[in-house]
């Protein structure tokens, strides 16, 4: 149902034979595959609060039910953000970021940088994306194959993250090349070659410090680095290189690969299911309802990780302070206690934002509004312009255990 070959075996094969005492959910091929659908079953089922004792990344607990996923990431008081929010540890080399730091410092800054992102922005916003949705979509290829994810989700993500940081148009592209020097990493399963990625963040860092400087000068705006240069909380980060790195990684990586593979899963979800695209099509304001529902089947990140700060019970089991805990998205977006058939992907289903994809806590996804804005107006704008988009060969996606995404997904739009 997800188009994984391997959900047709479900409930038998290597996730329901294999000790669970054996079972490492962390595998990064698995997650290619899909596979880990089935091994999350399993756990959700016969172990919901699961130790790894041996895993490339060290032992590690998984929580793996909705329920439990909400009351870990409610609890930051337990469950620390510092310093390592993924499943492997970083290195030396561990820029810090306000979403890898627990209160007061956590608020200070996601305070200073929310403005670019709230509410009272969107209007703003939404101009801008339906002229980039409107330019994108019209000049597509018609009647032959093309990639998906490299002539929409990525172009899409690419301008709106430039108008985010009010960044140098002609130079966008850096953007996504950036993010995927920060998410090709040995923390979280992918091979990479460290030092290089580390050099090339150090030559980000350059580019931006330039930028901050200029803006620093200027009258504030509601860019992300305006807004961090004039605020007091946040206005030394430029002497403090490190930090101002780290969080441009994170506002760099939150709005674009996430972003990106929503558009992309959005798009195959309703080829798989072509019973719900004859829906949207027959009642376009469906697009309100479909745009969670993209969110919570894709979940753009899999996992989010938080360190216990004291020996807690939880769920029967004992974790100790300095354990890690791996809160799997993934599989609480699939828990059928709390998610009626959830493996299906249902426009309208009652309660389409009760989901997992954004976490919860006081670490809730800060762009979660400028995320849904952008699904929707391309949704709409695609509904008004095209019959269908068709898939038309298998997607590749990515193998890691912690982005949920995309790299070729060939589509074709009739002539
Ligand atoms: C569908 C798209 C998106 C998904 C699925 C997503 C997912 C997430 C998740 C899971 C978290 C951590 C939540 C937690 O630990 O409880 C997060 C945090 C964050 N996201 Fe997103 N995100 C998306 C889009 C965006 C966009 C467009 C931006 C804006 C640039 C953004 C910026 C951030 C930031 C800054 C944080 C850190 C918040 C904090 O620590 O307080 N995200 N996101």
């Amino acid at each position: 149902m997800d188009g994984f070959a391997a959900r047709d075996e479900a409930m038998s094969g290597e996730a329901w034979t294999t000790p669970l005492s054996a079972i490492d959910p962390s595998r990064a091929d698995r997650f290619a595959t899909g596979a880990h659908y089935e091994i999350f079953r399993r756990l959700r089922r016969d172990d919901p609060v699961h130790h790894c004792a041996e895993s490339p990344f060290g032992p590690f607990w998984s929580i793996t039910r909705f329920n439990d996923i909400v009351a870990v990431d409610s609890n930051h008081g337990v469950f620390s953000s510092n310093r390592d929010i993924v499943i492997g540890d970083q290195d030396a080399f561990a820029p810090p970021m306000f979403i890898a730091m627990d209160p007061p410092r956590h608020d200070q800054q996601r305070k200073a940088a929310n403005p670019a992102v709230a509410p009272a922005r969107l209007a703003e916003l939404e101009a801008f994306i339906r002229a980039n949705v409107d330019d994108i979509l019209d000049g597509l290829p018609r009647g032959e194959t093309f990639n998906w994810v490299e002539k929409v989700s990525m172009e899409l993500t690419t301008r709106m993250l430039a108008m985010l940081f009010d960044f140098p148009w002609e130079d966008r592209h850096l953007l996504p090349y950036w993010s995927d020097v920060t998410t090709t990493s040995e923390t979280v399963g992918v091979a990479a070659d460290m030092a290089k990625r580390e050099r090339v963040l150090h030559e980000c860092l350059a580019y931006f410090s330039a930028l901050w400087r200029e803006r620093a000068a200027r009258p504030p705006k509601f860019d992300f680095i305006s807004l961090l240069a004039h605020d007091p909380a946040t206005a030394g980060m430029i002497d403090n290189p490190m930090e101002l790195m780290g969080n441009l990684m994170l506002l760099i990586v939150g709005g674009n690969d996430t972003t990106r593979n929503s558009i992309s899963g959005g798009l195959l979800a309703l080829n798989l299911f072509p019973d719900q695209y004859a829906k949207l099509k027959a009642d376009r304001a469906l697009v309100s309802s479909l745009v969670p529902e993209i969110i919570r089947w894709q979940t753009p990140l899999a996992h989010m990780r938080r360190t216990a700060l004291a020996d807690i019970e939880f769920g029967g089991k004992a974790i100790k302070k300095g354990d890690r805990v791996i809160m799997w998205y993934v599989s609480g977006n699939r828990d059928e206690e709390v998610i009626e058939n959830p493996d299906a992907f249902i426009l309208d289903r009652a309660r389409p934002r009760h989901h997992l994809s954004f976490g919860f806590g006081i670490h809730r996804c800060m762009g979660n509004r400028v995320a849904e804005l952008q699904l929707r107006i391309l949704w709409e704008e695609i509904l008004a312009r095209f019959d269908h988009v068709e898939v038309v060969g298998e997607p590749v996606r990515v193998t890691s255990n912690f982005v949920q995404g995309y790299e070729d997904l060939p589509v074709r739009i009739a002539a």
